[in-house]
């Protein structure tokens, strides 16, 4: 699938980080008059909202030799869909051969390197072969919250409909979904507290080719979409990011640490341990949080977080990392909900107009065949544009300071603005799956109501 280069370069992608900046500024002042743990606790809280969530977490590490040619053992080639092959698995089938999982000195934890993962990794799907087709786009998704209930009386509510919307997704495109929510190492927490899940989650499913992180207070608003696997062969990370802005203006939200795409592999096992060696369970914490702060002028919060630190990779060790990490700025891999929720009714309307004009799209369909739809659909959307300004459907929308658990959204949003763009984006999602059930809420701020869709609708 094509995407039109428009938007890629010229958008300022995060607009939140001007008044991001604004209120980070007036919490420290105020806070600075009051007692230290005030301020402690303060600056905590201008972390999370800066960030947007309490879960985002990213990783990799580099090797000079990333083997992930297991070509040999896959059959498979360029099909953007990850659920290739799923049929066939031998569940029941594990030989007493021994693999890595009888390595009594390998650990899942993140404060152990891990050597010759490929070697080990393809050493596995040798003795399990029934997982080599389709091996090379076989994704697993990877999302968590914290380990207690939220303080937002409808935080639970919220994270539960997320969570919905991914395995609506999944279920769609085949990917197998892995929800956390232990803290897998005790001083990891918040942003940093998705390092040790991913390389755990790499270790647990040496079947998936790659890892796909997205922030619980993340949603897929395009359910038809497909990753463009085939433009990530060369590289092991994805992200949403623009090069400009990492390293002409060294921002801070150069990129988005909340959504990425991980390769399982060494380099990626690697890359995680370089990226964690910036984070709270090491003693060089507070001066990498200086260090980030001097480099990023923008950056209002003074502790060591994940993004900060992935930008400084770039930055700072580019010959080593970045000719394997992937800038996505061409589409909505990740896009911030100020900039999307207002398209949405316009967006619906562009849809249903399309529908009307063409038969096949508003042919009732199983939900299984549904990609089938999606990429139809395509031919009908090559003027659309993509990320800002486009009215094709957003492929993820991200709540970035919202907080939908704490409810300590940024101040710069009113708490209305907040969970009425949720409730939107998600009706928005539900109505594209509530479809295949016969079904369609008639609006998008109304979760209760639900209307039958007639035959044929909406010719
Ligand atoms: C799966 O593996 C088991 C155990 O090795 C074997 O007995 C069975 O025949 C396999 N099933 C298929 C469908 O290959
Ligand atoms: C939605 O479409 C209407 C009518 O074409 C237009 O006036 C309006 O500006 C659009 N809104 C957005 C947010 O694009």
């Amino acid at each position: 699938m094509a995407f039109p280069h428009q938007h890629s370069h010229s958008r300022p992608p995060f607009n939140q980080a001007p008044s991001m900046a604004k209120s980070g500024f007036i919490r420290s002042k105020t806070t600075s008059l009051l007692s230290d743990s005030f301020l402690f606790i303060g600056g905590i809280l201008v972390t999370i909202l800066a960030l947007g969530t309490l879960w985002s977490f990213l990783n990799p590490n580099p090797n000079p030799n990333p083997v992930h040619d297991f070509s040999a053992l896959s059959s498979d080639g360029d099909s953007l869909s990850c659920d290739s092959g799923t049929q066939s698995f031998n569940l029941s089938h594990d030989p007493p051969s021994p693999t890595f999982y009888d390595d009594p000195t390998l650990t899942y934890t993140i404060d152990k390197k891990i050597t010759n993962w490929d070697q080990k990794r393809k050493q596995w799907l040798r003795h399990h072969p029934s997982f080599a087709a389709g091996l090379e786009n076989r994704i697993l998704l990877l999302t968590g919250s914290q380990p207690s209930p939220c303080k937002n009386p409808i935080g639970d509510h919220l994270l539960l409909r997320f969570f919905k919307n991914k395995v609506d997704y999944c279920r769609i495109h085949g990917c197998d979904v892995f929800y956390n929510n232990a803290l897998l190492h005790p001083k990891m927490t918040t942003f940093w507290a998705k390092l040790p899940v991913v390389k755990a989650a790499m270790l647990a499913h040496p079947e998936a080719e790659w890892i796909w992180w997205v922030d619980s207070d993340a949603l897929f608003t395009d359910m038809e979409f497909t990753l463009p696997l085939g433009r990530y062969k060369a590289h092991n990370l994805v992200v949403h990011g623009w090069a400009h802005l990492i390293y002409e203006k060294k921002s801070w939200v150069s990129l988005n640490a909340g959504v990425f795409l991980i390769r399982n592999c060494q380099w990626s096992m690697d890359f995680m341990d370089v990226w964690a060696s910036m984070g709270p369970q090491t003693p060089s914490y507070d001066n990498w949080g200086k260090i980030q702060k001097s480099i990023f002028k923008d950056k209002v919060f003074q502790e060591s977080d994940d993004q900060t630190a992935l930008v400084y990779l770039l930055l700072k060790e580019r010959d080593k990392w970045a000719d394997k990490i992937y800038l996505e700025g061409e589409y909505y891999f990740e896009g911030y909900w100020l900039e999307i929720i207002g398209s949405l009714e316009n967006i619906t309307s562009k849809y249903v107009e399309m529908e009307r004009g063409v038969r096949t799209l508003r042919r009732r369909h199983a939900e299984k065949v549904g990609e089938f739809y999606g990429a139809l659909r395509e031919e009908y959307l090559v003027d659309a544009g993509n990320g800002r300004g486009s009215w094709r459907r957003p492929f993820i929308t991200h709540f970035t300071g919202c907080q939908p658990c704490s409810g300590a959204h940024n101040q710069e949003y009113s708490e209305q603005s907040c969970w009425d763009g949720m409730n939107k984006a998600l009706n928005f999602a539900d109505n594209q799956v509530l479809r295949k059930y016969g079904f369609v809420h008639p609006s998008l701020l109304d979760s209760t109501s639900v209307n039958p869709l007639p035959y044929d609708s909406p010719a």
